[in-house]
């Protein structure tokens, strides 16, 4: 067996040619002007707004995983020089301002949730146990409820995201959470690969207050009513196989190995067969609520019976959902 050969495609590119390659335009870099920072402050007030108007119970800024928050608090990737930038309190400007702004439009009851990185893995001067520490600190004293602290990377490294925030390796975030823990006094939220047993371990040790999860409520929505039932053994589990995070690289829509529900939910659940001997799939089927996602589904469907029939792959049964693009041509 040949050594596998080393090194990262992605390395070779610049962000804007890898942007082109996933069908987006190339985008135009542009240091944004205190004017710019204005409007996003003003947009994440109005979207925290929304969601508490829409009934929502609470809302979670998202100051990690590479976003625009999390742009301004690393060190690798903030290099201004005006008020913005330089120490600590520079990078963590943006995301003060934005919860002061979140806090003012929802009021002084509503829960803010402040995510963050405790760690960036494989970037140059990244975020570390300490920036974040001194980072949540100063959510703390500017008014979050709670912290989900979280870790992300260099995206170059694509595989590196099974290092951070979505781990392969169980429990790799509890540390960070822990330390972030200790240095604050509102409820820390961990995340990343998480059985159910260490969330309560990590909780009973005071590692961290909550657990939040991702996979495995793709897995099994339905995970936190059988366990307040008592029935953990009825819970599906995830098999960490990353069908769900690759779908997204390659702009497929969301779906689970273990759950073909997921990104499905439109689809109404398969019946049992009708007297006249209709089939229940084709009542289904006319019920889809979304033609158009319906459609794209169909062609990223795969059917195991594997009876296909040439055309897009589809299967030639027509009990099976592949062999129809819904929509224009159901019924
Ligand atoms: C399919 C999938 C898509 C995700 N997409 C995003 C995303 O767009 N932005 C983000 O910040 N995190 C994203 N995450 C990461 C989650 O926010 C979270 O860090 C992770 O799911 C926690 O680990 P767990 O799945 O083991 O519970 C995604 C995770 C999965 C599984
Ligand atoms: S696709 Fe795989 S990793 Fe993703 S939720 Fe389903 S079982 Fe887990």
């Amino acid at each position: 067996m040949p050594k596998a050969p080393s090194g990262d495609f992605g390395t070779l590119f610049f962000p804007e040619e890898l942007a082109s390659f996933m069908g987006g335009e190339r985008p135009t870099l542009k240091v944004m002007t205190e004017e710019d920072i204005a409007v996003v402050v003003g947009q994440f007030a109005a979207a925290a707004r929304r969601a508490q108007e829409a009934g929502i119970d609470a809302v979670e800024i998202h100051g990690g995983h590479g976003y625009l928050i999390d742009a301004f608090l690393s060190p690798s990737s903030n290099t201004r020089t005006d008020g913005y930038g330089g120490n600590l309190a520079g990078r963590a400007r943006l995301y003060l301002e934005i919860l002061a702004a979140v806090r003012k439009a929802v009021g002084p009851d509503f829960p803010i949730i402040c995510k963050l990185n405790a760690r960036e893995v494989g970037k140059h001067d990244g975020v570390t146990f300490e920036i974040a520490v001194e980072t949540a600190r100063l959510l703390e004293q500017a008014g979050a409820d709670a912290i989900t602290a979280s870790a992300y990377h260099d995206v170059g490294v694509g595989k590196l995201h099974s290092e951070s925030n979505i781990p392969h390796v169980p429990n790799t975030n509890v540390p960070g959470a822990a330390t972030v823990k200790r240095a604050v006094g509102i409820p820390v939220i961990a995340s990343g690969r998480i059985e159910f047993d260490d969330a309560d371990r990590s909780i009973a040790e005071k590692a961290c207050d909550f657990v939040a999860f991702g996979r495995k409520i793709l897995a099994d929505p339905a995970f936190p009513k059988k366990l307040a039932a008592g029935s953990a053994e009825d819970v599906r589990p995830c098999i960490y196989c990353y069908t769900c995070v690759s779908a997204i690289y390659l702009r497929q829509k969301g779906r689970c190995a273990v759950n073909p529900e997921t990104g499905f939910e439109f689809v109404e659940q398969a019946r049992p067969a009708a007297r006249d001997g209709a089939s229940s799939w084709s009542a289904a089927v006319r019920r889809v609520s979304r033609p158009r996602a319906a459609s794209t589904n169909a062609a990223t469907m795969s059917c195991s019976s594997k009876r296909t029939s040439g055309s897009a792959g589809r299967c030639a049964s027509r009990r099976c959902p592949t062999s129809r693009t819904t929509g224009s041509s159901t019924g």
